[in-house]
C-alpha cells in the first residue's frame, strides 16, 4: 500500500499517497494542534514536553495554540491534499495525587471530577490484562488516574468530544495511546463516534509466540482498524536490522508470515523504525547499508510506513528517553539542516 505516516511534532511534512491524498500523523498531536490540556506544572520527572499528562480533553493547550489555529493547520494540510490524523490520550490524567476523593478532584483541572469517573488506584500486573486495562499507569510522582471508560458518563463525554472534534476541525484519523489500557468494547464505540480511520498503540515488548494474536484480537473484534505493528517490531525488525545484533533475517521471515496470518486486514498495520518510545532507530543500527534495507523493508512491505520524524536526518542520537523525542529545530539534533537532505 502506497501511504505513509510522517510522525512529527511541530511542522507539517508528508510522504507517500494514497488515492491522490496522502495521511500525516505525529506522535505528540498537542506539538502541533495546541491539543489537549496539559499537566501545567514542574514535576519530579520535569514538565510535560511530551504532552502525554492531558488532564483536560475539553481544553487545547495554550502553548501550542487555540482552536483558530487548529482550523488553519486543518486546512493548509487538506489544501496540500494531504489527510491530518491526531494523536488521542484518553487511557488517563496526569495528576500529582492518587486522591479520587471529589474533593480532592475539585480543584484540578481536569475533564472528570467525581470518583466514579476513575477506577480505584492499583498498580498495574502486565502479566494480568484485566490489571492492564483497570490499574494505573505512572508513579507516585505523577499518578496517571486511570478512567473508568465502564462509565456511561465517561463513555458519553469521551464519545462526543472525539466526534465534536474530528467534525471541527477535519480530522481524517485517530493514533490512539495507550490503547491496550482500556478495554476493547470502549473503542469500538470510541471509534464508531469518531468515524474515522483508528490506528491505536499496544506496547508489548514480549516476543512470546502468541503476541500477534493478542495484537490481531484488536482487528478481529473491530475495536479498532489498525495497530502499531509492534508484532513485527520485537519479532523481526529488531532481530534483522539492528547492528550490531542477530543479522537474522529468518526471525524476520517468521514474524511477518505469523503476523500476516493473525491479522484479518495486515495491509493496514503501522510498520515503523522507531518511535517516542523505543530508542531511535539510527542510534542502535550503526550499519548504512543495513539501515537502508530496513527501510526497503518497511516501504515495500504490505502495510503503512510510519517515519519517526528525524529518520530522514539519519539522525543517530536518541537511544533512551527524553533524546528520542528531542525537539528537531532549537536542538540542532543530528545536526538537522532546513538546506540539506530535505
Ligand atoms: C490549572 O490551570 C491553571 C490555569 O490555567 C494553571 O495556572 C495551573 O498551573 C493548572 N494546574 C495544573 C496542576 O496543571
Ligand atoms: C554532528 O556533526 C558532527 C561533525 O560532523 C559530528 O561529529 C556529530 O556526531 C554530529 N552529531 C549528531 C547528533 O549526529
Amino acid at each position: 500500500m502506497a501511504f505513509n505516516l510522517f510522525v512529527l511534532p511541530g511542522i507539517v511534512v508528508v510522504l507517500g499517497a494514497r488515492s491522490s491524498r496522502s495521511w500525516i500523523t505525529f506522535r505528540e498531536w498537542e506539538w502541533m494542534l495546541s491539543g489537549f490540556q496539559n499537566l501545567e506544572v514542574v514535576t519530579h520527572w520535569g514538565e510535560a514536553y511530551h504532552g502525554y499528562w492531558v488532564t483536560d480533553v475539553n481544553k487545547f493547550n495554550p502553548r501550542f495554540g487555540n482552536a483558530a489555529d487548529l482550523k488553519a493547520l486543518s486546512k493548509a494540510v487538506h489544501d496540500r491534499g494531504m489527510l491530518l490524523m491526531v494523536d488521542i490520550v484518553v487511557n488517563f490524567a496526569a495528576s500529582l495525587s492518587t486522591e479520587t476523593s471529589a474533593a480532592a478532584l475539585a480543584p484540578q483541572n481536569l475533564t472528570f471530577k467525581k470518583p466514579e469517573h476513575y477506577h480505584p488506584l492499583c498498580l498495574i500486573d502486565y502479566n494480568w490484562q484485566d490489571s492492564v486495562e483497570r490499574c494505573w499507569m505512572g508513579d507516585g510522582y505523577v499518578p496517571l488516574m486511570d478512567y473508568n471508560t465502564e462509565n456511561a458518563e465517561v463513555q458519553n463525554t469521551l464519545n462526543t468530544m472525539i466526534k465534536n472534534l474530528v467534525t471541527t476541525y477535519g480530522i481524517d484519523g485517530l493514533r490512539i495511546d495507550a490503547a491496550k489500557h482500556v478495554p476493547k468494547p470502549f473503542w469500538t464505540n470510541f471509534c464508531a463516534a469518531a468515524g474515522v480511520f483508528c490506528i491505536g498503540e499496544a506496547y508489548q515488548s514480549d516476543v512470546a509466540p502468541l503476541f500477534p494474536s493478542f495484537l490481531a484480537d484488536y482487528q478481529k473484534s473491530k475495536s479498532l482498524d489498525s495497530l502499531l505493528n509492534y508484532a513485527a517490531f520485537f519479532n523481526g525488525v529488531k532481530n534483522a536490522f539492528q547492528v550490531p545484533g542477530r543479522a537474522n533475517m529468518k526471525d524476520m521471515a517468521a514474524a511477518m508470515t505469523q503476523y500476516t496470518a493473525q491479522f484479518p486486514d495486515p495491509g493496514v498495520l503501522g510498520n515503523f523504525l522507531s518511535n517516542h518510545d523505543v530508542s531511535r532507530f539510527r542510534s542502535v543500527t550503526a550499519s548504512d547499508s543495513v539501515a537502508y534495507n530496513a527501510l526497503v523493508w518497511q516501504h515495500l512491505f504490505d502495510g503503512l510506513p510510519i517515519t519517526y520524524y528525524g529518520e530522514e536526518q539519519e539522525i543517530k542520537s536518541g537511544s533512551s528517553d527524553p533524546d528520542q523525542r528531542q525537539a528537531l529545530w532549537a536542538t540542532g539534533m543530528g545536526n538537522y539542516s532546513t538546506t540539506t537532505k530535505t
